[in-house]
């Protein structure tokens, strides 16, 4: 209300037209860079999505679901056959059996499963724990839900954390921690000490485990990918978040789960009803058969994708980055200070204008910009082709210095 001359009048105050929520973040830095990436026509290393075909047998069985009618309303938390495929791939990876009738829910890509879970978990003045640089997604999907977060630093090169940091934040109002791994955007694959680290706290404060495993068939190196539901005293009290995006380069199909205890189950099914209903039906029912393909499949992706990296790091390296050799996802991250740039995003806006290669500025990846200031990623899930026309570009910024 505004004061007059003879106390309050009915005119309310002018009030901001968004809401207190909307001004805490901003718009996504990655679909920023792609933007830009288009408008200069600079090759898209920012945002990671494939730009080679996703596997045949899984586009057929798309289009076959739509031609057999699968083209209304599924199930709310998912297709009773998707759902059963998941179960039995979680079984063959993790050794750990799920009830899919009770405790999981198919969702819209691992982003809304992501906030659904929250959602279904965290009151407002709850604290979730993140490993920073994170993906840029769990900041306002913690403000979104009234969490505060509290952040555990990885540190290059290898990306390791402090044990002592990690237990100073966790506290009594801790609720969650959200574990990316393989990591994106450093390509760090948590080790199994790491995530028995991390358990041993979830247990000692009664807190959640979140965990984004969407590049789970992405390790490279020798290197393991470990479920955290798999450790002692953690499958009910995990939340494994995973997705059809990356593993089959659909990430335009937006289908994603999450495996949760039953109760935790029933919230989220609540949260994703009355945010989304549900996932593309058709999409869910080929995502049957894409969970069902031979072990080669997920072999040839994996050398695949350790033969982009490969040509990815020694191109760079080529043209004066000093890279942060990732071993698992699709991402790499790099130090730019051989280029003498004030911070990475004069250097990203520099790449994508000059040089026509478009990349992710490194501070997007921290609370603190300045952490950031001289670190920027790169993405490499791309064909030979454009992978090779952007390290030709990226070669004239070794020969301007
Ligand atoms: C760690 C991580 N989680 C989630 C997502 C988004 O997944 P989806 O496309 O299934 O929503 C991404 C996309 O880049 C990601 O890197």
């Amino acid at each position: 209300m505004t004061r007059n001359s003879i106390g309050f009048s009915s005119t309310p105050a002018p009030r901001s037209p968004i809401s207190q929520k909307s001004h805490k973040f901003t718009e996504s830095v990655i679909r920023e860079m792609t933007r830009l990436a288009v408008e200069h026509k600079a090759v898209n290393l920012a945002q990671g999505f494939p730009d080679f075909p996703a596997p045949e047998d899984v586009k057929e069985a798309a289009v076959r679901a739509i031609r057999a009618d699968i083209n209304q309303y599924e199930i709310t938390w998912g297709s009773r056959e998707f759902r059963r495929a998941v179960a039995d791939r979680f079984l063959h990876d993790t050794g750990l059996e799920v009830d899919p009738e009770r405790e999981m829910t198919v969702c819209c890509g691992a982003t809304e499963t992501m906030i659904a879970s929250l959602l279904a978990i965290i009151d407002p003045g709850d604290e979730v724990v993140v490993f920073e640089p994170f993906y840029e997604n769990y900041g306002p999907d913690a403000i979104i839900c009234g969490a505060a977060t509290r952040h555990v630093r990885l540190h290059p090169p290898d990306w390791t954390f402090d044990a002592k940091e990690l237990a100073a934040a966790f506290t009594h109002r801790t609720r969650a921690v959200i574990v990316n791994t393989p990591n994106n955007p450093t390509g760090k694959v948590f080790t199994r000490d790491e995530l028995e680290l991390i358990a041993e706290q979830c247990r000692q404060t009664n807190a959640y485990a979140i965990t984004d495993e969407i590049y789970q068939f992405l390790v490279y190196d020798g290197f393991q990918h470990v479920s955290l539901a798999t450790l002692p005293g953690m499958r009910e009290r995990t939340i494994t978040i995973n997705a059809m995006s990356k593993t089959y380069s659909v990430t335009g199909w937006r289908v994603g789960y999450a495996i949760a205890p039953a109760e935790v189950t029933n919230a989220i099914r609540k949260m994703h009803d009355f945010l989304t209903v549900g996932a593309a039906a058709p999409l869910q029912q080929a995502g049957a058969t894409a969970l069902r393909l031979p072990e080669s499949y997920y072999l040839k992706l994996c050398e695949g994708y350790q033969a982009r990296r490969d040509r990815m790091l020694a191109g760079l390296e080529q043209a004066g980055f000093r890279c942060f050799r990732p071993h698992g996802a699709y991402y790499i991250m790099a130090d730019i200070s051989a280029f003498g740039f004030s911070n990475d995003v004069e250097f990203a806006r520099y790449l994508v204008k000059e040089i026509g290669v478009g990349i992710v500025p490194g501070s997007s990846f921290y609370r603190d910009p300045a952490s950031g200031a001289q670190q920027v990623r790169f993405t490499y899930c791309k064909k030979d082709a454009t992978l090779d026309e952007a390290l030709r570009r990226l070669e004239k910024l070794r020969l301007k210095g």
